[in-house]
């Protein structure tokens, strides 16, 4: 069931980098009384997870607590349950085109950094196997991000 008026999954491959900085981001920007942000994977490996200590780390630097995230996978009721599904790249953008079942679903999900440069198609980097500047790279481009996707909902 949809949770608030608007409801807004953040997607990723593991849903313990990138999606998790997304998701504490945009909710930290936004009334909990109009707005449910959530995060999910593509893929199962991390499923019942925390976040990774690297995305723990960034958030708390800049005040945010993910620390009681756990990842789950993305299924086709997520387009039931939400408004906006904002993915990381474009592999995330195919593997959820894929589950999708008509437009109205389709419709909902885009390339989150469609929001700073819209049709330049660019993506938010895996940082899972580069060091700890890759989490502070992706941490500021979601931050510009989500206060883009805040100031429009
Ligand atoms: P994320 O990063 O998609 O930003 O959560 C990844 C985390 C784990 C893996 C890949 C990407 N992995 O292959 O386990």
């Amino acid at each position: 069931m949809p949770k608030a008026t608007v409801n807004i999954l953040m997607v990723c491959l593991g849903n313990i980098c990138r999606s998790p900085l997304a998701h504490g981001i945009l909710e930290s920007k936004l009334d909990s009384n109009l707005y449910y942000v959530d995060s999910a994977g593509t893929g199962a490996y991390h499923v019942g997870n925390p976040p990774d200590r690297r995305s723990i780390a960034v958030a708390k630097k800049h005040g945010i607590d993910i620390t009681h995230q756990r990842a789950q996978q993305f299924k086709v009721s997520h387009f039931d349950n939400f408004d906006f599904i904002y993915v990381m790249d474009q592999s995330n953008y195919e593997n959820v085109l894929q589950l999708t079942r008509n437009d109205n679903d389709r419709k909902k999900v885009s390339l989150i950094l469609e929001e700073v440069a819209p049709n330049m198609h660019s993506e938010v980097p895996d940082p899972y196997y580069g060091g700890d500047t890759g989490f502070e790279n992706v941490y500021e481009m979601l931050e510009e991000a989500c206060s883009l996707i805040a100031n429009k909902i």
